[in-house]
């Protein structure tokens, strides 16, 4: 089947006499190999850009400095997460509008130590003659509202296939461990939606603290860094 005439389908919006169970089986059988595919295309631009980034932490150890990197994590969008934002985007139902929409299918986080470190790697990364940014955002110079901050880029990394070079979109999202830190426990905390209105100002406002409060310790920890490195 051709990929790009693929069509993902919301079976929960079809009544049982539109398909029949049938109908449905062979719905999901016909989708399932060009989903498979769609995904198996981002996993490969998750595989390049992780190497890019380890290579980069190995050849900065070469140099006599210690690695910048902590850890990578990377995930493929999930499938409900796909289709939340089709729903809330708007974005048609086949796989071209999904790949030209939805930057953020392939998702690689690169956990440093140091804020210097995000923008020597995020330099050292886009300067390679085949990575395309995209778009850049910085909410470490511009913090979210509520405190939130990293560097994000959406790039583009071709993957090599048997016949064809193919362009694959993928965010990538660079922070300190404070940074990481601070976004994993809010992301928890935002889980329960039913808040009443003095709870939700109460954890805004906590929130907001203690990511003021993070962004001086990795203030402090480059100054210390700076002082313990200078001749
Ligand atoms: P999306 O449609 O959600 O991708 O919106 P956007 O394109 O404006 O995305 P943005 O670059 O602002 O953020 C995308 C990703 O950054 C999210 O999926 C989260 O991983 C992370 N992120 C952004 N804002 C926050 C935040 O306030 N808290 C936490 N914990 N993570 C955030
Ligand atoms: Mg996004």
């Amino acid at each position: 089947m051709n990929l790009k005439n693929g069509v993902i389908r919301d079976l929960r919006e079809l009544t049982e006499s539109e398909m029949s169970e049938t109908e449905f089986l062979r719905s999901v059988e016909n989708n399932m190999i060009p989903m498979q595919q769609f995904f198996t295309y981002y996993k490969c631009a998750i595989m390049e850009i992780e190497t890019k980034f380890r290579v980069l932490n190995e050849q900065f150890s070469i140099n006599g400095e210690s690695n910048p990197i902590e850890f990578i994590q990377s995930r493929i969008k999930s499938y409900g997460s796909i289709f939340r934002k089709i729903i809330t985007k708007h974005i048609p139902r086949n796989i071209e509008a999904i790949e030209n929409n939805i930057s953020d299918i392939a998702g690689i986080r690169v956990v440093c130590s140091f804020v210097q470190d995000i923008y020597r790697l995020a330099d050292c990364f886009l300067q390679q003659d085949d990575i395309t940014l995209i778009e850049k955002k910085d909410y470490i110079q511009n913090p979210k509202p509520n405190g939130y901050r990293s560097l994000h880029l959406i790039v583009a990394v071709p993957i090599f296939l048997e016949n064809e070079k193919r362009l694959v979109k993928a965010e990538v999202q660079l922070r300190t461990i404070a940074m990481d830190f601070w976004a994993s426990l809010e992301h928890k905390l935002r889980y329960k939606k039913d808040l009443s209105p003095f709870k939700l100002d109460l954890l805004a406002d906590e929130m907001k603290k203690c990511a003021d409060q993070s962004a001086e310790w990795d203030r402090r920890m480059q100054e210390i860094k700076n002082i313990v490195e200078s001749d």
